[in-house]
C-alpha cells in the first residue's frame, strides 16, 4: 500500500514533468492548447513543417510558398492589400498575420467553417476561391516532388512512422500545422506589463490601454484580443463577408475580429486591406473615437509589437539541410 502510494506519486511527477516539458518546448507556458488526436506534436514534425512553409514546391509551378504571403517581419502578414496566387489569380482579402493559431477558431476573416489549422493549409494549397498555391488534383505529383529530396523521406519517415515511408498529403498539412502551433508570440511589452512590469509601458501607452478596454476589448478581447466571433463594423462593402457562408442577410459585411498582437508591422489593415494606417483602421470602426484619445491607443497598439517573434530564427527559413550545417 505504501509503496503503491509512493509509485502513484512518483509516477504524477513523472507525467506532469513530462507535459511541463512539452509546453517548455512549444513555449504554450502554463495554457496548453488543444491538439488533434490524430496531430500529436514532435521536434521533427515541426521541424518537416518548417521546410514546407518555406518551400514554393508546394505551388503548382515552384513559385510561391506559404511564406510568400506570410513573411515573419510582417509577423507573418505582408506588406500587400492582397497577395495575388501562383497563377496570378487576384487575391480576394488581406493576409492575416499567423501568431497564437493553436488558440484560435475558426480560422481566416469570414468563414466559420474554417476550424483546424489541418483544414485551413489544405485551402492554401488546393483552394480555387481564390486560387493561392494551385494544386487542386496534384496532391500525387507533390508527394513525388517531396519524394524526390532525401531530407523528406527522412524526415516524413521519422515524423510519420505509421506512414512507413511514404509522403502522405494528410501528412503534409498535419505537418504544417504542427509547425505553426508553435508560432507562439507572447513577448511584448503589453506582455510585461501584464506580468507585473509596470514600467513596460509609458504612461500614455497604459492611458491607451484604459481607453482599448472600455471601447474595444468587447470584440479585442482576451489574451490574443479577439473574441474571434463575426462583427460589421462599418457600412457593407463589396465582400459579403460571413453572408457568403451563412447565406443570411443579417451576416453580410461581418467578420471575425482580427487579433491586434503585432498589429503596428502588418499594415495594411482590414479584410480587403483598405486602411493604409492603424489611425485609419480604427477611423473604419463606426463608433466614434475622441481625437484626444488617438495617440494614447496607437501607443498601445505600438506596444503590442513582440520583436522576438519577428526575429526568432525557430521561425526562420532553415538554413541547415536537414539538420546539418550547409
Ligand atoms: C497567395 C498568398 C497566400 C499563400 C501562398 C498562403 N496564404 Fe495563408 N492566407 C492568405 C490570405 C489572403 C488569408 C485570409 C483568407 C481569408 O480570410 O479568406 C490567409 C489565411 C491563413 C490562415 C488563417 C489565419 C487566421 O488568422 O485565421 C492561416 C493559418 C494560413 N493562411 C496559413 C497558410 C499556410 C500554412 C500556407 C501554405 C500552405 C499559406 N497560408 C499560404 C494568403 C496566403
Ligand atoms: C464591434 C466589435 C469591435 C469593436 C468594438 C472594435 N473592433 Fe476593431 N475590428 C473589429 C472587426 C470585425 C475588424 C475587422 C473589420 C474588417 O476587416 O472589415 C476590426 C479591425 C480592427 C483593426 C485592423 C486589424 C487588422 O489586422 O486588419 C484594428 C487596428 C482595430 N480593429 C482596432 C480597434 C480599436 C483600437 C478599437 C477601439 C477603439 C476597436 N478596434 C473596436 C471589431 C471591433
Amino acid at each position: 500500500m505504501r509503496y503503491g502510494l509512493i509509485g502513484l506519486l512518483l509516477l504524477a511527477t513523472a507525467v506532469s514533468g513530462a507535459l511541463a516539458g512539452e509546453r517548455g518546448a512549444w513555449n504554450w507556458g502554463a495554457d496548453a492548447p488543444p491538439i488533434p488526436a490524430d496531430n500529436p506534436m514532435s521536434a521533427v514534425k515541426v521541424e518537416l513543417g518548417r521546410r514546407l512553409f518555406y518551400d514554393a514546391d508546394l505551388s503548382i509551378n515552384g513559385t510561391m510558398s506559404c511564406a510568400t504571403c506570410h513573411e515573419q517581419h510582417h509577423a507573418f502578414a505582408d506588406g500587400n492589400r492582397t497577395h495575388a496566387g501562383a497563377l496570378d489569380d487576384p487575391g480576394r482579402r488581406n493576409v492575416p498575420a499567423l501568431q497564437n493559431l493553436a488558440w484560435l477558431s475558426p480560422l481566416t476573416w469570414a468563414d466559420p467553417r474554417q476550424a483546424t489549422l489541418e483544414a485551413q493549409a489544405s485551402v492554401s494549397i488546393l483552394g480555387e476561391h481564390p486560387v493561392e498555391m494551385a494544386m487542386k488534383g496534384q496532391e500525387a505529383e507533390l508527394s513525388r516532388r517531396l519524394g524526390r529530396d532525401p531530407c523528406y523521406r527522412s524526415l516524413f519517415r521519422k515524423a510519420f512512422p505509421q506512414s512507413r515511408g511514404r509522403i502522405d498529403y494528410a501528412d503534409v498539412v498535419r505537418a504544417l500545422a504542427a509547425f505553426e502551433r508553435t508560432l507562439v508570440s507572447r513577448g511584448s511589452a503589453w506582455d510585461r506589463f501584464e506580468s507585473g512590469e509596470k514600467d513596460a509601458l509609458s504612461s500614455q501607452a497604459r492611458q491607451g490601454l484604459t481607453t482599448f478596454r472600455r471601447d474595444c476589448a468587447g470584440c479585442h478581447a482576451g489574451a490574443d484580443l479577439t473574441d474571434a466571433r463575426f462583427h460589421r463594423i462599418g457600412p457593407v462593402g463589396a465582400d459579403p463577408g460571413l453572408a457568403e457562408i451563412s447565406a443570411s442577410p443579417d451576416d453580410l459585411g461581418r467578420f471575425r475580429t482580427p487579433g491586434l498582437r503585432n498589429v503596428a508591422v502588418t499594415a495594411p489593415y482590414l479584410h480587403d486591406g483598405s486602411a493604409a494606417s492603424l489611425a485609419d483602421a480604427i477611423a473604419a470602426h463606426g463608433q466614434a473615437v475622441q481625437s484626444a484619445d488617438m495617440p494614447p491607443l496607437l501607443a498601445f497598439l505600438e506596444s503590442l509589437t513582440d520583436h522576438s517573434f519577428l526575429t526568432n530564427p525557430q521561425f526562420s527559413l532553415p538554413m541547415e539541410a536537414c539538420g546539418k550545417p550547409l
